[in-house]
């Protein structure tokens, strides 16, 4: 007992039963399906750097948050490992794609693990329980007839894997710097019927104000779908592209990457698992939908806003079963996105070993609103670092030990002081707990954090 200082009654962070009674309602019910989490996965091309290593601290910080209430979680991270970017950069480096994604994925398991990332589920596209469900995936849609076949001519963007219309062209009839380099194509390829199910899509987000946080981006989307609706090419004809998944019904193409990369939230759910003979996996219909599928704000349109539900949507997933999104914003470098062509890179690694896995976590977590973008400085984490968790944290917690043992025999008893500064005290506590639950909640992690640091 002498080394016990928190009392086991009336010890404000010790109790799990104690913080879900402080619960915002939505979240009280133990009758709740577990809460299923998900991040982007990480193109194999390059390295993690610390926007990559952000999604998924952020990912994990939320999962610890549920469990500490006394939700269970599933949490799926992964990488995305098939297409052209990847076909390219192995070419490169003189490796097989197969040999080239093995070597980047090790970057960021490792990475996960250096950080305590700890996730439940690992989505990697090449894995075949990934390869057969999206093969079963496409046969449902070409046999309900969602795919047909046709010849396209038109301007691709290499970067983004996507065929551009006018609309992405920009003011002066170019496309933008943020395609890459884009180029005139024509090919005969598979089509996915993305335009019979716009209208349901745009009645779906408007009715669903929750389908999107943060709300506003759901304007975004709907200014996206103005407009004729177009039909998503879903295939590359195997010369192009040969590091994919082959359509089941015509071997002679792959599916393009998108399709691919997006189910990998339902394969590694346990989707279709009995068909496809896939094992390990949860049972689907217990964690479906996902409550958070957490990506960063350029993926959101339109590859997980129109794409993804309209996918699930053809598949026969009804309304409610269609998973919500969270879209964070961009760590950037004194104002300039991070690019191996700038050279401004900022590697997770080398921060983690300066700073301690722990620092840099909560520099990530401490230092953006999210939904929005932030800027990294090497003033703030240090600031960061010495001044909150050495300086405040470190020191409190090493005085009051201290204080403990040498004024206390190291016991400490609840006590019943009525003095002005405990009064005090119990009044910052009282009030700083329900504002730390609610803004965890509602994804203000950094707001979170504030309330804790009122105490
Ligand atoms: O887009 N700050 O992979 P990716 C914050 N494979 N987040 C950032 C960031 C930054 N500077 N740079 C990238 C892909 N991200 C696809 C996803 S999902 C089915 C397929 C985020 O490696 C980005 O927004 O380019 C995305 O959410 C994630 O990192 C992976 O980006
Ligand atoms: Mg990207």
């Amino acid at each position: 007992c002498r080394r016990q200082l928190l009392p086991c009654d009336g010890g404000f962070f010790t109790q799990t039963e104690h913080l879900r009674e402080r619960l915002p309602d939505g979240m009280k019910s133990p009758s709740m399906k577990p809460f299923y989490i998900t991040t982007a996965i990480d193109y194999t091309n390059a390295p993690p750097h610390i926007g990559h290593a952000y999604e998924k601290v952020l990912a994990d910080v939320m999962a610890r948050f549920q469990r500490l209430n006394g939700r269970e979680v599933y949490f799926l991270t992964g990488v995305d490992q098939h297409g052209q970017k990847v076909q390219k950069s192995a070419e490169k480096a003189g490796q097989s794609p197969a040999e080239f994604v093995d070597g980047v994925t090790k970057h960021f398991t490792a990475l996960w693990d250096k950080l305590n990332v700890r996730f439940d589920g690992w989505a990697a596209t090449t894995d075949d329980r990934h390869k057969r469900v999206v093969r079963a995936m496409l046969q449902k849609l070409h046999d309900c007839g969602q795919l047909y076949k046709k010849s396209y001519s038109g301007f691709y963007s290499v970067r983004q894997e996507q065929f551009l219309t006018d609309k992405e062209r920009g003011p002066d009839g170019q496309y933008g710097e943020e395609w890459g380099e884009v180029v005139e194509l024509e090919e005969e390829n598979w089509y996915f019927r993305l335009s019979d199910h716009v209208e349901w899509l745009k009645g779906h987000i408007r009715s669903h104000p929750d389908f999107i946080y943060p709300p506003h981006r759901a304007n975004d989307v709907l200014n996206s779908l103005e407009g004729t609706p177009q039909d998503l090419c879903i295939s590359r004809p195997i010369e192009r592209l040969s590091w994919g998944i082959p359509l089941p019904f015509d071997e002679r193409f792959v599916n393009y990457v998108w399709f691919d990369a997006l189910s990998n939230y339902i394969t590694f759910a346990g989707y279709m698992a009995d068909e496809c003979g896939n094992e390990g996996l949860p049972k689907f219909e217990t964690i479906w939908p996902a409550d958070a599928e957490i990506i960063g704000k350029d993926i959101l349109v339109p590859a997980h806003a129109v794409y993804w539900p309209i996918m699930l949507h053809a598949l026969g997933f009804p309304d409610d079963q269609i998973p919500k999104l969270v879209v964070h914003g961009w760590w950037n470098v004194k104002g300039a996105k991070m690019s191996k062509s700038l050279g401004n890179v900022i590697d997770p690694n080398v921060l983690s070993d300066t700073f301690t896995p722990d620092g840099l976590r909560y520099y990530l977590m401490r230092d953006i609103a999210t939904g929005y973008d932030a800027d990294f400085s090497d003033e703030r984490i240090i600031m960061s670092y010495n001044k909150e968790l050495a300086g405040g944290l470190g020191n409190l917690l090493n005085r009051s030990i201290n204080m403990a043992q040498k004024y206390r025999s190291g016991v400490l008893t609840p006590g019943d002081y009525d003095d002005e500064i405990n009064q005090a005290l119990r009044q910052t506590v009282a009030e700083a707990v329900p504002a730390y639950l609610e803004k965890m909640s509602g994804w203000d992690i950094h707001e979170g954090i504030a309330a804790a640091w009122r105490i």
